[in-house]
């Protein structure tokens, strides 16, 4: 039997256990090392990064970004991953990386000159979207640069077919993706039938949240970020990425007299 998990987190766990690779962490698929550098090459860039930073990554995924602050000599760098799991994989590389979540972060207010989520927030169901842009500015010192990258504006492909057994899944890997997928698959589910472990495989599409640029300026306007620019992400297309700079004048909720 094999149990699909709608649960986007309980996938990043369940990749966390069973990982050989750390960039697979990522979630950009196997062998995309390249892609994920350039991507971050580009973020350190828009941001600015310097040595005077206090950069904070918000699901940091397989420490690309952390590893590019601490050799460039960037005053602090920490990274926030959905799972314990995630983080006792990358705090291995000697990253200093926390379980946290877009909607609450364990980090004092004002922490930050540089805040990061790049391909998360896509992850993260719409009822949970203004809070986690509050925690995001909650976090940022004011006039803190925050980049919030690969946004997408309409909901992913529709969700893979469900199966019951690994061969009609197997069979249809084949069919689907050809070779290489069924390969990785069959390997996978040897792995979880050797090590006795439930078989569990993510659900179709992986976009909970999307929005067109207007929608999530405004959103994160009401959040108290002020754009500063944004720009089509080249790969996957259909994604925008956005800086932002914290409005010198918000306050943090949590500093917020109870008189207010
Ligand atoms: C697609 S990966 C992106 C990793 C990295 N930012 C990059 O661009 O390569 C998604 C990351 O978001 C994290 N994540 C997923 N849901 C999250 C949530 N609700 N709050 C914080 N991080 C989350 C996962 O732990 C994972 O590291």
């Amino acid at each position: 039997m094999i149990t699909r998990s709608e649960d986007y987190i309980e996938y990043c766990r369940e990749l966390a256990r069973n990982v050989r690779d750390v960039q697979d962490l990522a979630l950009r698929g196997k062998n995309k090392r390249d892609v994920t550098q350039r991507i971050h090459e580009a973020i350190v860039r828009e941001v600015g990064l310097s040595a005077d930073d206090d950069l904070v990554d918000v699901g940091c995924g397989d420490g690309t970004l952390l590893r590019m602050a601490q050799s460039s000599g960037t005053a602090s760098a920490v990274g926030f991953l959905a799972t314990e799991e995630e983080v006792a994989v990358v705090r291995r590389l000697g990253f200093n990386v926390h379980q946290g979540f877009t909607d609450c972060l364990p980090i004092a207010d004002e922490s930050a000159s540089v805040v990061v989520c790049n391909s998360v927030l896509l992850i993260v169901p719409l009822d949970r979207m203004a809070a986690s842009l509050g925690e995001i500015c909650r976090i940022a010192k004011p006039q803190a640069r925050i980049y919030l990258g690969e946004i997408p504006v309409a909901p992913g492909p529709a969700p893979e077919p469900e199966f019951n057994s690994a061969r009609e899944t197997l069979s249809y890997l084949y069919r689907r993706y050809g070779l290489r997928t069924w390969f990785g698959m069959l390997r996978r589910m040897a792995y979880w039938k050797l090590t006795a472990q439930p078989m569990v495989i993510r659900s179709g599409a992986s976009i909970s949240f999307y929005a067109q640029p207007q929608e999530f300026i405004a959103m994160a306007k009401l959040a108290g970020l002020e754009l500063v620019r944004y720009w089509p992400h080249e790969f996957p297309a259909g994604r925008y990425n956005y800086l932002f700079r914290k409005n010198a004048s918000t306050v943090s909720d949590a500093r917020i007299p109870e008189s207010a």
